[in-house]
């Protein structure tokens, strides 16, 4: 037995949202390696047509926050095979120091864009009978955070997505995964997690001794995507270093 074959993706249409930047780049560019097609979407037009145009994907500019926009994405991508839920964005702020305006938008961004996005696309899936939902959720689903109140709850929102729509989606033949990586060395994290960063008592607290890196998230997305994990759904892997063992 080998895994090589199920971790192709030759013949799958995939759909990357959040694509041009952090995880969605490493997640897309790592699918292509496996011989995936590939949608990519993002809010940022430009960055996102450089990371397409290198990979020979379709790419569609929309705003998660908009369910208009949305629903466009979803008719321009059409029927695929895999979609994974990326495009998040971080409010790192203590709750009183957060409006309402940035509450909002967090939650229509990081929590109801997915939902709404993952409806339409699954859609098309259940009626298809097959299809792989994986949504980028948190470590601070698990564990809260510092200045994550908001963030961790629509994380942990999307854990509790996955597993009832597993239940849901498992007898129409889709899986409903999440991953949920500790802090990773990305744009959303740029202040947080660099090395001179002595604000929080994160990085004391991850067993291997370092953040994450995009690639390190691609990676386990990929598994979770595959048919290596085919017998995987309704689960959240947490990829955190350790920190949520401690
Ligand atoms: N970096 C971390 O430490 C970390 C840890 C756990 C989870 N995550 C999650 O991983 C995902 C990717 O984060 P990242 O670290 O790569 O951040 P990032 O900021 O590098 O990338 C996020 C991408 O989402 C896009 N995006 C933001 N708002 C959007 C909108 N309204 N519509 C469409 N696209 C939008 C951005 O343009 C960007 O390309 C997010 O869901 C994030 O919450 C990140």
């Amino acid at each position: 037995m080998s895994l090589h074959r199920d971790l192709e993706f030759t013949g799958r249409r995939v759909l990357v949202t959040g694509a041009a930047n952090g995880f969605g780049a490493a997640i897309a560019r790592l699918f292509h390696a496996h011989g995936a097609g590939l949608v990519l979407a993002d809010i940022e037009a430009d960055a996102l047509s450089a990371i397409a145009a290198g990979l020979g994907a379709e790419a569609v500019a929309y705003d998660q926050a908009d369910p208009a926009s949305v629903e466009a994405l979803a008719a321009r991508a059409g029927a695929v095979d895999v979609l994974v839920n990326n495009a998040g964005i971080l409010v790192a702020a203590p709750l009183l120091g957060t409006t309402p305006a940035q509450i909002r938008r967090l939650i229509d961004v990081d929590l109801v864009g997915v939902i709404l996005l993952t409806r339409l696309v699954g859609a098309g899936m259940v009626a298809r009978g097959r299809g792989v939902v994986l949504s980028i959720g948190s470590q601070t689903a698990f564990c809260g955070g510092e200045n994550r109140a908001v963030y961790a709850a629509a994380k942990a929102a999307i854990a509790q997505l996955t597993r009832s729509l597993a239940v849901e989606w498992g007898p129409r033949g889709v899986r409903v995964v999440s991953l949920a990586p500790g802090r990773s060395l990305t744009r959303m994290t740029r202040d947080t997690a660099a090395p001179s960063h002595a604000g929080d008592r994160g990085l004391a607290r991850v067993p291997l001794g370092r953040w994450g890196t995009a690639e390190e998230v691609a990676k386990a997305a990929l598994f979770l995507c595959s048919d290596a994990a085919s017998y995987v759904t309704g689960q959240t892997l947490v990829a955190d270093g350790g920190y949520a063992a401690g």
